[in-house]
């Protein structure tokens, strides 16, 4: 007589689930990985989410087109919240030390180094989309279907967290392909995808390890940002923004218009932090987790801006988005000097006259999107001013010391504004006026004569009027 009580055949009271809505006995009774299998695959899947996120961020400055920008931006934090999570799991698994920072397979590193590496943004994209998020996502898939949905339930949850978010940068990764790589182009690739194939069976030691192809000479960021074809006059200053938005005789719904341009310059964050987060080694991870949620929210800042525009039936492409600031922060500060600017023009924005009062000329606009933009637009910055107050700083003792060191980097550069005119790169071309006819023209209302001879450029300024003590970005 065989046994009645089996895991196929054994049922819980009244019939309820079993095992908490985990998985069924059947599943439950099998043993699955022990830990230290499960430690070994979780520090994989930790591993390349932490590669990914160095390459998304490596990619952000130099990327021309913005949307794939602000994606890199996204993908990037996405990267750095399920870092977190698996290095919470790892830790809870009788591993001290951790080793998180161990190269897991040697083929891995060179994999990840391959993408990195990828000549131009076609292989990158299609490195990224189509090898190494798939093949991340095929590996969690293999985890929860051999490790022990009971004994091993805090690491399936983190892995279906993390499928969860893949699938959509899959998603979008793949849409971005449709658009923008066409069937020649993918033929010239196919040596290379060949060769991030063989890497991935390397990992798994089912091949020996192949030669390296676009890293054999080793990754060199590029700190220039780089803006698509509806970035017109890069270098144009011809309009102060803070001056119009502070000053109390002009009204406040084109101050909305103004800045809805604050927000959307805000590109030039992401540009400028991503070359901080990337040359700046070393850090706790808690530095590179912050400080990456923060370049996020300052793509998504930037995104807010676009949104309004097209909201308010505007086209942004006839203002002048300048990559100045991003471009001298990058290339003429060393990564400290290019935070101490950040956090002295953030601490900045905490004041009556920062984001509160951009929040109140919101409401005071009449554009209830606006308000909106900006209540959130606050919130993140009372954060971002915390993210400085840990990771920056520190390094100084004391608040005063890291202020000051700001404002003597912010001081040093200062408006270029007559130099970039006397090299011919703009003419500082006054835009305000065009883009107010045409907000008018869409609101189907007169423009208000003092708001459209508006002329005040950044001629001797620095963008953050230090009187009123507003960030130019932020
Ligand atoms: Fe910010
Ligand atoms: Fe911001």
């Amino acid at each position: 007589m065989t046994n009645p009580i089996s895991p196929t055949t054994y049922r819980p009271y009244r019939d309820l689930p079993p095992l908490a809505g985990l998985c069924t006995h059947e599943e439950a009774a099998r043993p699955g990985l022990g830990i230290e299998a499960c430690v070994a695959r979780l520090k994989r899947f930790h591993y390349a989410f932490r590669r990914l996120h160095e390459i998304f961020t490596a990619r952000i400055t130099a990327e021309p087109i913005y949307e794939l920008k602000t994606g890199f931006s996204h993908h990037s934090y996405l990267c750095t919240e399920h870092v977190e999570a698996l290095r919470k799991r790892v830790g809870e698994m009788r591993e001290p030390p951790l080793g998180l920072e161990a190269v897991p397979h040697p083929a891995l590193e060179i994999f990840f180094d391959e993408i990195l590496a990828a000549p131009t943004t076609v292989e990158l994209l299609v490195g990224l989309y189509e090898k190494a998020l798939p093949a991340l996502d095929v590996a969690l898939v293999s985890h929860l279907s051999d490790t022990n949905k009971l004994v091993d339930a805090p690491s399936v949850r983190v892995v279906r967290f993390a499928r969860l978010e893949l699938a959509d940068m899959i998603d979008f990764g793949k849409r971005c392909i449709d658009r923008l790589v066409d069937a020649e182009q993918r033929k010239s690739l196919s040596d290379w995808l060949v060769r991030l194939d063989e890497l991935l069976a390397a990992a798994t030691d089912a091949c020996p390890l192949p030669d390296r192809f676009y890293s054999k000479t080793s990754y060199c960021y590029d700190p220039l940002p780089r803006r698509d074809e509806r970035f017109q006059d890069l270098y144009n200053q011809g309009v102060n923004a803070e001056a119009f938005i502070y000053d109390e005789s002009l009204p406040a719904k084109p101050k909305a218009l103004m800045m809805l341009y604050k927000r959307i310059r805000e590109i030039d964050v992401p540009e400028m932090m991503a070359s901080i987060i990337t040359q700046t080694k070393e850090k706790p991870w808690g530095y590179y987790l912050e400080m990456t949620r923060q370049l996020w929210d300052e793509a998504r800042h930037a995104m807010m801006g676009e949104v309004g525009f097209v909201a308010l039936g505007v086209d942004w492409t006839k203002v002048r988005i300048t990559h100045n600031w991003s471009l001298r922060l990058n290339t003429e500060c060393t990564p400290m000097e290019r935070h101490a600017v950040l956090y002295f023009i953030e601490q900045g924005l905490m004041t009556r006259t920062g984001k509160r009062f951009e929040w109140e000329l919101g409401i005071a606009s009449g554009f209830p999107l606006m308000a909106t933009i900006q209540d959130y637009d606050w919130a993140d910055e009372v954060l971002h001013a915390a993210i400085g107050r840990r990771w920056y700083t520190p390094q100084f003792g004391d608040i005063k010391k890291a202020l000051d060191y700001g404002d003597q980097c912010w001081t040093r550069i200062l408006s270029n504004w007559r130099e970039v005119r006397d090299q011919g790169l703009t003419q500082h071309e006054n835009w305000w006026p065009a883009i107010y006819d045409a907000a008018c023209v869409s609101w189907g209302e007169t423009p208000d004569p003092r708001a459209r001879a508006f002329a005040t450029t950044y001629e001797g300024a620095r963008a953050d009027l230090k009187d009123v003590a507003v960030g130019a970005s932020g």
